[in-house]
């Protein structure tokens, strides 16, 4: 594989930012979630850091948003941590489904009810629920205190407005985690409405490129610090991680980027996305406007056009 240097990247971003901002049109931001539809539809940023601390952005790359699903690689990371692989696997399992993120189809359709994985809405919820911690206060603040020591970045912090936004628009994750209740996954002890408050508050950790690009590296890098060499994550629960974000990171559009960009890489409804090329860099890149299977639509364009320049796929 021939690797490119950043500055050979960094040079070539004016170009494929412009390109890839105009596909934008096409998409639409999200609004089941109120809040989200306020960012503009054809902003678009990209980060990416390498491992001695080199980084290149472009755009509009100061550009705050929401986790949303990109949270949950990493409370996924964090419930592997609390609990080990066995105790996660027997709540979720390890396929992608061909549903829609929120979708409750195969919940009911496919014994013994749990989840098909841990990246769609279900999945997530149940990990919420596996989070270390006395309380949901004390859980969320736990998840929130990790993301800032992966992020390098002690001023993340919820962005109350969204968090606000999605629980109270939240009946199709409400349905969903009535109905892991009502079958046992969620158990007698686990309080339905407390868990879903842990799930909208980390999905609602307000993030900008450059943060998330950091989480990614420490990806790319086997969860090793590349800079203080400090292990921060078993590389078997990265390993886990990543697997996951081949296969559903990008939901039922996973075959597809698989193809077209090649890395493991997670989206969320706001319009970000990280990616990591195994061992070189943390990548992230926001552009709100969404197409139809809830993914960047700009941002899928400048990771194709990306991967493609500089031959980064691992397959
Ligand atoms: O629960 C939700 O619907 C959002 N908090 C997260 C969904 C999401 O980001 C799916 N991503 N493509």
């Amino acid at each position: 594989m021939k690797l490119e240097d950043l500055q050979a990247i960094n040079a070539f971003l004016p170009e494929a930012l412009h390109m890839c901002r105009a596909t934008a049109v096409s998409g639409e931001v999200a609004s089941y979630i109120p809040e989200l539809s306020k960012k503009p539809k054809e902003a678009l940023g990209i980060c990416i850091i390498d491992r001695s601390n080199g980084c290149v952005t472009a755009g509009d790359v100061d550009l705050p948003f929401t986790l949303q699903s990109i949270s949950k690689v990493f409370t996924l990371i964090l419930a592997l941590m609390d609990n080990g692989e066995e105790a996660v696997f027997a709540k979720v399992g390890k396929e992608p489904t061909g549903d829609d993120f929120n979708s409750m189809l195969k919940l009911e359709l496919v014994e013994p009810g749990i989840p098909f994985n841990p990246l769609i809405n279900a999945g997530a919820i149940v990990i919420s629920s596996l989070i270390a911690g006395n309380s949901p206060q004390e859980k969320a603040d736990r998840i929130l205190q990790f993301f800032r020591k992966i992020s390098h970045n002690h001023a993340i912090h919820v962005d109350m407005d969204v968090y606000a936004s999605e629980s109270a628009s939240a009946h199709r994750n409400r349905s969903l985690a009535y109905f892991l209740k009502d079958n046992g996954v969620l158990t007698d002890e686990v309080d339905v409405e407390e868990v879903l408050d842990v799930y909208f508050r980390h999905c609602s950790i307000e993030v900008t490129c450059k943060d998330i690009a950091r989480m990614a590296l420490l990806l790319a890098c086997d969860g090793t610090d590349p800079v203080t060499g400090e292990n921060i994550i078993p590389r078997r629960y990265v390993q886990i991680a990543k697997t996951f974000m081949i296969t559903c990171g990008m939901y039922n559009a996973s075959g597809e980027f698989a193809i077209g960009v090649g890395l493991p890489a997670k989206s969320g409804v706001s319009g970000g996305i990280l990616t990591l090329l195994p061992g070189r860099y943390g990548i992230a890149v926001v552009g709100p406007a969404l197409n139809s299977k809830g993914n960047s639509v700009a941002g899928v364009h400048l990771l194709e056009t990306l991967s493609a320049k500089f031959n980064w796929s691992m397959f």
